[in-house]
């Protein structure tokens, strides 16, 4: 099993996997922001119970290897800034990624994607990295474009944002793989 680091740094982040007892933080900050999910899978949480759920599913998969996920703090505050996740598939790694609105634009997901994608690719069975974003997700879409990955295409009716609409969204696909 490819295990990545449970703590890391970088500039200006801490990295720690993701835990139920920092649910209140998670949920105040950003799980329930309205404006943080509008392109997300989910909707925001009404209540802590849904976010404490989401954490143990997080402890869950990293226990079982099938997806890592951390949240993210300021170093000078310890403020919680967001949450990324990487699914580990056979040969590729999944990101996912959300930082809380008062973190947006200063550069932290980008800091904070650039060493898990090195790391992805440094795993020998690892040939692709990847994202995808809603169609309308500019900040995300530059945000791929921005640590190095190329735009694939479009995935037609790809999948439900349920904050934008009942039907399946089209969504931009980007990856970074390794050379044949
Ligand atoms: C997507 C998100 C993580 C971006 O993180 P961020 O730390 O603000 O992004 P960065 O500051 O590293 O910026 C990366 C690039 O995107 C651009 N960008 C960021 N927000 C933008 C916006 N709202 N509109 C246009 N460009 C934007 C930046 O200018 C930068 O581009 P540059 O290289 O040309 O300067 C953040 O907007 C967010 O958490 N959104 C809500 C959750 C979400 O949508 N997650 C992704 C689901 S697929």
């Amino acid at each position: 099993m490819t295990t990545p680091e449970g703590t890391w740094k970088t500039l200006r982040l801490l990295a720690k996997p993701a835990a139920v007892e920092d649910a209140q933080v998670v949920f105040a900050d950003y799980a329930s922001d309205p404006a943080v999910s509008i392109y997300m899978t989910w909707e925001p949480h009404r209540h802590i119970d849904e976010t404490t759920g989401f954490l143990r599913r997080c402890e869950r998969t990293w226990t079982e290897g099938s997806e890592f996920t951390w949240t993210l703090w300021t170093k000078d505050d310890e403020a919680l800034a967001g949450i990324l996740s990487i699914r580990m598939d056979a040969s590729a790694v999944h990101l996912g990624y959300a930082l809380a609105q008062r973190w947006w634009r200063q550069g932290l997901m980008s800091e904070a994607l650039k060493p898990v994608i090195q790391w992805a690719l440094a795993q020998p069975t690892i040939y692709r990295v990847w994202a995808t974003c809603d169609i309308d997700n500019v900040a995300s879409a530059r945000l791929l474009e921005r640590v190095g990955m190329e735009r694939e295409g479009v995935l037609h009716r790809w999948v439900m944002h349920p904050n934008m609409s009942d039907i399946p969204r089209d969504c931009l696909c980007y990856s970074i793989v390794k050379a044949g």
